[in-house]
């Protein structure tokens, strides 16, 4: 028997009492070594379906399969020991019925083992949050901006623009906590409505494009890393990794065709 103390693993309890408590910290994982250098610092890490594009060069979300989500999640389970790990329900894993969206979350949790799935605000999403929260899945719901809406939008749009936009985000805020969601991602949406929003309903909103007045930030890691050029305006760089790979690739190609590379000492 081991006498070193369990690491626990956080729990949807902990998210949600962070409300007005401290700021929740949390960032996208698709791999292990990833989630194992994030897991330290995160409250909670989503293995979001921007994979598609991160990872896999698809030019939106909406490609993505459960499979794909499946194999994304048991990775960063591997790989982290303390933040609560939420999988994202890809487009056409959960808008169909209720009893679909279930089996599908279902399949996510029993084979990643995460504590939670994320699924994109729809009308029909209500009813399936309270059917799968009332069968012990615990959810996340995405308002705001819905990258896997794109097409209905006509690109990606930001939310709470006018009167209309203001009071459609706060209804549907409203509605799936009442449905059960313990925490709410509202991503591309006015400052002003996002404080709102984070003000009116009582489970914590994690903020993507919304608002420093949300209950906790995410953003895509490999976009705050500097791995692309382009990246949204709301993306904040705090490392230039793309550069660094670069030039050390640079480096390595030409060790390689100077004949400088392997070494006496780097062969056996
Ligand atoms: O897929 C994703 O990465 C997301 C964001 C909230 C970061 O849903």
């Amino acid at each position: 028997m081991s006498h070193q103390a369990a690491i626990r693993r956080k729990t949807i309890k902990d998210i949600m009492k962070a409300k007005g408590t401290h700021k929740l910290v949390c960032l996208t994982a698709y791999t292990a070594p990833i989630a194992q250098m994030l897991d330290d610092h995160c409250d909670l890490l989503l293995v979001g379906d921007s994979v598609g594009m991160v990872l896999h060069g698809l030019p939106d979300t909406t490609a993505v399969t459960l499979d794909m989500m499946i194999m994304h999640g048991k990775a960063v389970m591997r790989g982290s020991q303390k933040a609560l790990v939420v999988v994202d329900m890809p487009f056409g894993s959960y808008e169909e019925s209720p009893q679909a969206g279930y089996r599908n979350a279902l399949r996510v949790m029993q084979e990643t083992g995460c504590q939670a799935i994320k699924l994109e605000y729809n009308s029909a999403a209500p009813e399936t949050i309270r059917f799968l929260v009332d069968r012990g899945i615990p959810v996340v719901a995405h308002i705001g901006l819905r990258p896997q809406y794109l097409h209905v939008e006509g690109g990606y749009k930001v939310a709470g623009k006018n009167e209309e936009s203001r009071k459609e985000q706060l209804e549907c805020a409203k509605q799936v906590v009442e449905a059960g969601a313990f925490a709410v991602v509202v991503e591309g949406t006015k400052d002003a409505v996002a404080r709102e929003i984070s003000d009116t309903i009582a489970v914590p909103t994690i903020g993507i494009g919304a608002s420093v007045d949300c209950d906790g930030q995410i953003l895509v890691t490999d976009d705050m890393l500097g791995m692309f050029e382009k990246t949204p305006k709301f993306v904040r760089r705090y490392a230039d990794l793309k550069t660094h790979i670069e030039d050390g690739v640079k480096k390595f190609a030409d060790d390689v065709r100077r004949e400088q590379f392997p070494a006496e000492d780097e062969t056996y």
